[in-house]
């Protein structure tokens, strides 16, 4: 692949042959390192011209390597090696659609030019009828334009708490989930806390084992029981996923009429899917609580769209015909943006301050006192835009903030890997989620 814009996406099949680099996943046994393999945190683990066993395979894998130099090695194009070859005609579309959905952002630099690459690729793959998994790339429906919008008689006049303490109201905390958020909140609760709290919700229970046993943890031998999933899994993390559950039941349960519920909801899980998968990358040890974060992010905007249905409206059609950012567009049309307003109702609802942090800076992640959480949260949302999985409302990619991508730390690789293993989990984990 040539750097330059125009060359960079001159053919659907040009190879990046430049280099050896091969993520993770593309890595077999008895391939050999063509350098030394290093841990993020420095750690040496194999010299150069070590052959790799399976037994090597998994011990990089924990160490959350993402991708290893491999001697003669070419590297393929995503992953996406067993896909079928593309029409060129069908490549220029899809590149056509995706570049539309980018036009935002800077496609200098790397992690835009590889996401846009990346997109194509998949859109390209879609177009010849084969997906990934069967992840659709969506394209948000609109509120029908006809309905009163941005009309003078149609302004809501709700000021920001009031629209904050009537949605506290619409939706009450079921006692699971206060009781849950209850053991969050105390510094060291049990293993067995959280197993009492959540056997008492037997659905809760049953989509809590399916998840533990689905491709999300990847566990070699099946979990039978909660204890034992609280046992391995760890008492915060699934307390955290136990949180997350109930609060899709929520975002379930609350009228929307301006978007495709089951999109935002699958925009939500990929984020917190995708999320998880960063965190990992961070070495954050629970990684489940940014998967909540990313279910989270957007709950702001189901607050306008329920409260501020003409603002929101406005906004959208804005959006579309103006080819703008939805977030700018709150910023200007309504009195508090998504971001506010989610981060506002999560402290209501006493949610750790962290998922507060996350939700109420995803799209300024700089501007946080901590700012590496929601940078995770801000990275993810741009991923999941340029996939197109779901929407919650936004049809662009976000511009990335090139601060908060060099506080994470993470290869340009990262992200490839990153949206393989989201393909393998996201389905999964919609089905039991929705
Ligand atoms: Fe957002
Ligand atoms: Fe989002």
């Amino acid at each position: 692949m040539g750097g330059g814009r125009d060359s960079f996406f001159l053919t659907p099949l040009d190879r990046d042959t430049s280099m050896g680099i091969l993520n993770l996943a593309e890595l077999k046994p008895d391939m050999v390192l063509a350098s030394d393999l290093k841990a993020r945190n420095g750690r040496f683990l194999l010299a150069k011209g070590t052959r790799l066993t399976t037994q090597h395979l998994r011990v990089l894998k924990i160490w959350g390597v993402v991708e290893a130099d491999i001697a003669g090695a070419e590297s393929s194009e995503e992953g996406l090696e067993a896909a079928p070859e593309i029409d060129p005609a069908v490549w220029k579309r899809a590149e056509t659609i995706c570049r539309e959905r980018f036009i935002l952002t800077d496609l200098d630099h790397p992690v835009n030019q590889k996401l846009l690459r990346l997109s194509i690729l998949r859109k390209a793959h879609e177009l010849s009828g084969w997906r990934p998994h069967g992840v659709l790339q969506a394209e948000p429906s609109l509120p029908d334009e006809a309905n009163g919008a941005g009309t003078e008689e149609g302004l809501s006049l709700l000021d920001p708490s009031q629209l904050l303490k009537e949605e506290v109201r619409l939706s009450t905390l079921p006692v699971i989930l206060a009781q849950i958020i209850e053991t969050i909140n105390k510094p060291n609760s049990s293993p067995k806390e959280i197993a009492n709290v959540v056997s008492r919700d037997t659905t809760l229970s049953a989509r809590l084992l399916r998840i533990v046993n689905s491709a999300f943890y990847g566990f070699p031998h099946k979990i039978d029981t909660l204890s034992r999933a609280v046992l391995i899994v760890g008492t915060k993390q699934m307390s955290a996923l136990a949180m997350g559950v109930k609060v899709i039941n929520i975002f379930k349960s609350i009228p929307c009429d301006l978007i495709d519920m089951k999109s935002f909801l699958e925009h939500s899980i990929a984020c917190g899917i995708v999320a998880r998968i960063l965190a990992g990358h961070r070495s954050i040890t629970n990684t489940e609580r940014l998967f909540v974060g990313g279910l989270l992010h957007d709950i702001g905007r189901l607050v306008l769209y329920n409260h501020m249905p003409h603002e929101a409206r406005s906004a959208l059609l804005a959006a579309k015909a103006e080819k703008r950012l939805l977030n700018d567009l709150e910023d200007e049309m309504m009195p508090w943006n998504h971001g506010r307003i989610g981060g506002s109702l999560l402290k209501k609802w006493r949610l750790p301050v962290s998922l507060e942090t996350i939700t109420r800076y995803h799209h300024a992640p700089t501007v946080a006192k901590d700012p590496t959480e929601p940078a995770i949260i801000h990275v993810a949302d741009i991923i999941v835009n340029s996939l197109g999985i779901g929407s919650s409302g936004e049809r662009l990619v976000p511009p990335l903030n090139q601060r908060a991508w060099g506080l994470l730390e993470l290869s340009v690789n990262t992200l490839v890997l990153a949206v393989q293993q989201t393909d393998s989990q996201f389905q999964e984990l919609r089905r039991f989620l929705l």
